[in-house]
C-alpha cells in the first residue's frame, strides 16, 4: 500500500520521501512503482514525460530523520500498534510543523496513535484502497482528538491534490469498508476452509453472479492475509461479533507466511507472476 501512495502523490505533483526499513525494501519499492506506471503508460492514463517526473519526485531512504521538513507524512508500516505507535511519537517530534500526520491503517484506532504524543490533534486516519492508483476511495477517519482543521487539511489534500474521493468514518474497528467487507471474506475463507466449494468455484461465484470484480479468496490474497487477520481481530475486540472471528485456516496460513501476493502465496500461487 506505501508504495501505491507514494506513486498516486508522486503523480499528483508532491515531492515524496519514500522511508523503507532497509535497502532491499526500498529497491523492491521502486521496482514496484515503476511497474505500476508502466501498467498506467500502457493502459494509458499516463505519459511517458509524466512517468519521467513522477519518478523525479521520488526519494528512497531508510532513516526516519530525511522526513525533516516535510508538510505532512502518511504512514503506511506493518498492522502492529506498538510499532506504529512508536512511529508517530518520532513523527510528531520530527514534524511539529506538519499539517496532519496520518495513518493508512486498517485496524488500529487512530486515538491510539495520537494518544501518548505531544500532538494527538494532529493525528488522523487517511484510509487508502488498493491498488491505490486505480481505486478512487479515501476514509478519512477522525479521531475523538483529531482537530477539525487537521482534518480539513487532510482532507484538501486527498481531494484537491491526489484528486481522490472521501468518506468519513467515525474512529470504530474497520470504519466503513472493512466493517462490511471483512466479515464477507471471513465467509468466504471458512466456506473454503469447509469444503463447501473449491476456492476458483467461490471466486467464480461471486465475480459472475454479483459482477465483483474479484472473488473473496482472490481479493484476500491481495489485501495480504496478515492485514486480513489484523482487521478481523481489531473488529472482533471491538463488536464481539462471532462472523469476526477469523477462521483457524487463515491463522495457520499466517503463521507459516503465506501471506497473498506480497508473499507469492496465499490461496493462490502467484510465484510465477
Ligand atoms: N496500477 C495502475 N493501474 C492499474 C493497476 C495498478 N496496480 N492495476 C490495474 N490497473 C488499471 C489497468 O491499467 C486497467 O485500466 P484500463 O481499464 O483503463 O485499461 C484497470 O486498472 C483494470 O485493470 P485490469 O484490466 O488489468 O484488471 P481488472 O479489470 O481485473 O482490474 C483490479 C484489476 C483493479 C485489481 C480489479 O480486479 C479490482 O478492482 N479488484 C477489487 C479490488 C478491491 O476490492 N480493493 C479493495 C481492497 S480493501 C483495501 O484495500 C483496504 C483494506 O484496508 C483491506
Amino acid at each position: 500500500m506505501g508504495s501505491g501512495i507514494a506513486e498516486v502523490c508522486a503523480r499528483s505533483g508532491v515531492d515524496v520521501t519514500v522511508i523503507e526499513v532497509d535497502p532491499d525494501r526500498a529497491t523492491a519499492s521502486r521496482a514496484a512503482i515503476e511497474k505500476s506506471l508502466d501498467r498506467g503508460v500502457r493502459g494509458g492514463h499516463v505519459s511517458e514525460e509524466d512517468r519521467a517526473a513522477a519518478l523525479d519526485r521520488l526519494v528512497f531512504s531508510t532513516s526516519l530523520e530525511d522526513l525533516e521538513g516535510a508538510d505532512a507524512a502518511i504512514e503506511a508500516i506493518i498492522e502492529d500498534e506498538t510499532a506504529k505507535r512508536d512511529l508517530f511519537r518520532k513523527l510528531v517530534d520530527l514534524l511539529p510543523d506538519a499539517q496532519f500526520l496520518a495513518s493508512n491503517t486498517s485496524s488500529v484506532p487512530i486515538m491510539k496513535l495520537g494518544a501518548g504524543t505531544s500532538q494527538p490533534h494532529k493525528v488522523i486516519g487517511l484510509h487508502f484502497f488498493n491498488p491505490v492508483p486505480v481505486l478512487p476511495l479515501v476514509e478519512i477517519v477522525h479521531s475523538i482528538m483529531t482537530a477539525d482543521e487537521t482534518a480539513e487539511r487532510a482532507r484538501e489534500f486527498a481531494e484537491q491534490t491526489l484528486g481522490k474521493q472521501c468518506i468519513d468514518s467515525q474512529d470504530r474497528a474497520g470504519f466503513v469498508v472493512n466493517a462490511l467487507l471483512i466479515p464477507y471474506l471471513l465467509s468466504a475463507v471458512r466456506m473454503y476452509e469447509s469444503g463447501f466449494a473449491s476456492r476458483e468455484d467461490i471466486d467464480r461465484g461471486m465475480v459472475l453472479g454479483c459482477a465483483h470484480p474479484m472473488g473473496p479468496l482472490r481479493l484476500s490474497d491481495l489485501i495480504g492475509l496478515d492485514t486480513l487477520l489484523a482487521v478481523s481481530e481489531s473488529l472482533y475486540e471491538e463488536f464481539r461479533d462471532p462472523a469476526s472471528v477469523a477462521p483457524a485456516l487463515l491463522n495457520r496460513m499466517v503463521e507459516a507466511g503465506l501471506l497473498g501476493r506480497k508473499s507469492g502465496r496465499g490461496f493462490y500461487d502467484y510465484s510465477k507472476n
